[in-house]
């Protein structure tokens, strides 16, 4: 939640730090605002409510000269503390107009702090947690041992705050200079020539410099224009683990489609591809890292998924394929509820961590709640060094690229895959599974990419579809067996995106109670298993949806190609390929999700930004 970026260089700050927000809206889009030094020992911010084009439109307005510092630093907002208003707009000041602040994460005690501050006489401008940051540096700052020394104010606050945060921090009187304090909100550092950028994400500087620099825990990072300078809370220096990012611009842009969601649905073929490519190595699957080794994999007789949203969808996709592998129980369970329970953990139980974005915090939570009942992490994570894998005993990165569309499309199936090879891992480690039938489900994945390429093109089909449904009150979602996962997530895209109500059951369930909800021209989206791979579920299936079409719903089926039986219950039949049954879901989302954002499109609604909603979840 919450996108920052800081640029020192010799460019004019104003324009580098506005191109990162644009790449960063996705982490938030209730405020924006931008802080530049004004030339005359002062600070030149402006900010507004709403997506950044409110604020790019009141920059225009404005006397240029204003903004001409080649040091500079923005946010965009995802609010937490504090209405979505200009006044609750970063950066924060300190009372002098000396030190602005922006912040991402939540500073836990900072009614306690404000009070103290208010004690002090501080009168606050804002209702944000933010703004104490920003007086508390000022204060630290101006006497006592830090004094008239920025990172050393900066690390005094830093020591003080509870809670999460990444926080960038300017002073007028240290021009050219930008500090930033980092604890479970992520940062990263962007190293050019005779330039340098922080930001909350590669994608902010990716057009400028690939050469990164990912930061620890509770540490605090210093730029200018001629380097970096990383400590510790305490000013010890500590050494920052350089990386290059491996993709480039044009991965983070639109490239001619008028969504970003869009463009990522096409991408799916190539995400599967990168995601599997370097983990069948001699005729065994390997993960990215493993601190953990092949006897603990073999002693582990419980396996928990943990995830949230999308996330916990792939992670209910992992539950059948786990079960059926390795022979091992698997709950799922909804990230956020997991460390409230006390569920059963030990040493022998492995907690697969699903989140895309590698930060969100109800899944760090569940992480870290298992690892004090000792038990093993293993991190799925599309994010290089996020906070996850950071804290896990074992990761595999999925290689989906950058996904700036809020809602989750490549990463889905990325996740997917990613399971799939966990579930692999496991069957290989334990034995439940001899080496050659280990590499025949590999081979079957890999063949995933082109079976997923050949189902987009029903999306023209599917956009007509969309655009005929749009006026709908409602539309429902029925799946069996690796199906009720795929329809859950049908119905979650359509919510997030359309606004619109949407359900997914699993169909034995109709009868117990949703049935009710038929009405004459509902529709209802149905994925078929596999006529040949699931005969049984097929021909239940096919009874479930003559019973909803006799009480009038309007059937939108999605089948294996030459699935004849259900073409006289479809109104509308939708064709995957026929694939093995654990991996239709890779086929069976695609028109879901096409689906969903054509429906939004046609509603007039913005696919790539749903309302209320942000792409990294950094509260819990
Ligand atoms: C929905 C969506 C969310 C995320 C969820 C978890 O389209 O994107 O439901 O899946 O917030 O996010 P990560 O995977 O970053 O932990």
């Amino acid at each position: 939640v919450c996108g920052i970026v800081g640029y020192v260089g010799h460019r004019q700050a104003l324009d580098v730090v506005l191109d990162g927000l644009r790449r960063l809206e996705y982490r938030g889009y209730d405020s924006a605002g931008v802080a530049m030094l004004d030339g005359s020992g002062g600070l030149a911010v402006e900010r507004a409510a709403g997506a950044l084009s409110n604020l790019e439109g009141k920059l225009a307005g404005q006397d240029g000269s204003r903004f001409t510092a080649t040091s500079g630093m923005g946010h965009t907002r995802w609010a937490t503390h504090g209405a979505p208003t200009d006044r609750n707009a970063h950066p924060h000041r300190d009372a002098a107009g000396k030190v602005a602040v922006v912040h991402n994460g939540i500073i836990e005690n900072f009614a306690a702090l404000r009070a103290e501050l208010e004690t002090a006489g501080v009168e606050m401008a804002s209702e944000t947690d933010t703004e104490t940051a920003a007086h508390l540096v000022a204060a630290a700052y101006a006497s006592g041992p830090t004094a008239g020394e920025l990172t050393a104010s900066v690390c005094a606050v830093a020591r003080r705050l509870e809670g999460a945060f990444t926080l960038l921090v300017t002073h007028a009187d240290e021009p050219d200079k930008i500090v930033a304090a980092r604890r479970s909100s992520p940062l990263v550092v962007g190293v050019g020539d005779g330039e340098n950028f922080l930001a909350s994400d590669v994608a902010a500087f990716i057009e400028h410099t690939r050469d990164a620099v990912e930061l620890g825990q509770d540490q605090v990072v210093t730029i200018d224009r001629g380097g970096y300078r990383v400590t510790d809370f305490d000013g010890a220096e500590v050494q920052a683990k350089p990386f290059t990012v491996d993709w480039d611009l044009s991965a983070a842009e639109k490239g001619g489609h008028d969504y970003f969601m869009l463009k990522e649905i096409e991408e799916q073929p190539e995400a599967l591809e990168n995601t599997l490519r370097g983990h069948f190595v001699n005729g065994g699957i390997v993960l990215d890292e493993q601190r953990m080794t092949e006897q603990d994999l073999r002693d582990i007789d419980k396996v928990f998924v943990v995830a949230c949203g999308t996330a916990y969808h792939s992670g209910l996709l992992a539950k059948y394929a786990i079960e059926h592998w390795c022979r091992i129980p698997v709950e799922v369970e909804l990230a956020s509820e997991f460390r409230y329970r006390d569920p059963v953990l030990g040493r022998d139980t492995l907690v697969v961590a699903i989140s895309q974005s590698g930060e969100t915090a109800d899944t760090l939570e569940a992480v870290r709640h298992a690892r004090t009942q000792r038990a093993r992490v293993l991190a799925i994570c599309n994010t290089n060094g996020a906070q996850i894998p950071r804290e896990s005993d074992a990761v595999l990165y999925t290689h989906a690229g950058p996904e700036i569309g809020v809602a989750a499309t490549k990463t889905f199936l990325a996740q997917i895959t990613a399971n799939y090879l966990v579930g692999l891992a496991l069957a290989q480690a334990r034995g439940t599974k001899y080496s050659d039938e280990v590499a025949r489900e590999f081979e079957e994945l890999a063949a995933m990419p082109q079976a997923v390429r050949q189902t987009l093109s029903t999306v023209e089909q599917v956009r007509t579809l969309g655009r005929e449904l749009a006026d709908s009150k409602a539309v429902l979602f029925l799946g069996r067996h690796v199906g009720y996962p795929v329809a859950l997530e049908g119905a979650l895209k359509l919510k997030e995106l359309a606004y619109m109500h949407a359900e997914g059951f699993a169909a034995g369930e109709l009868k117990h109670g949703p049935i009710a909800l038929i009405e004459d021209r509902l529709p209802v989206v149905v994925v078929m298993p596999s006529a040949k791979g699931r005969a049984l579920l097929h021909s239940k299936m096919l009874s479930n949806i003559r019973e909803i079409q006799a009480r009038g719903a309007r059937t939108v089926v999605i089948a294996e190609e030459g699935d004849e039986a259900v073409r006289p219950f479809a109104d509308e039949l939708i064709e995957i390929p026929a694939v093995a049954t654990l991996l239709q879901p890779l086929v069976s989302t695609v028109p879901l999700q096409v689906l969903a954002a054509e429906i939004a499109r046609a509603r007039g609604y913005d696919v790539d930004k749903p309302r209320n909603l942000a792409k990294s979840v950094t509260v819990e």
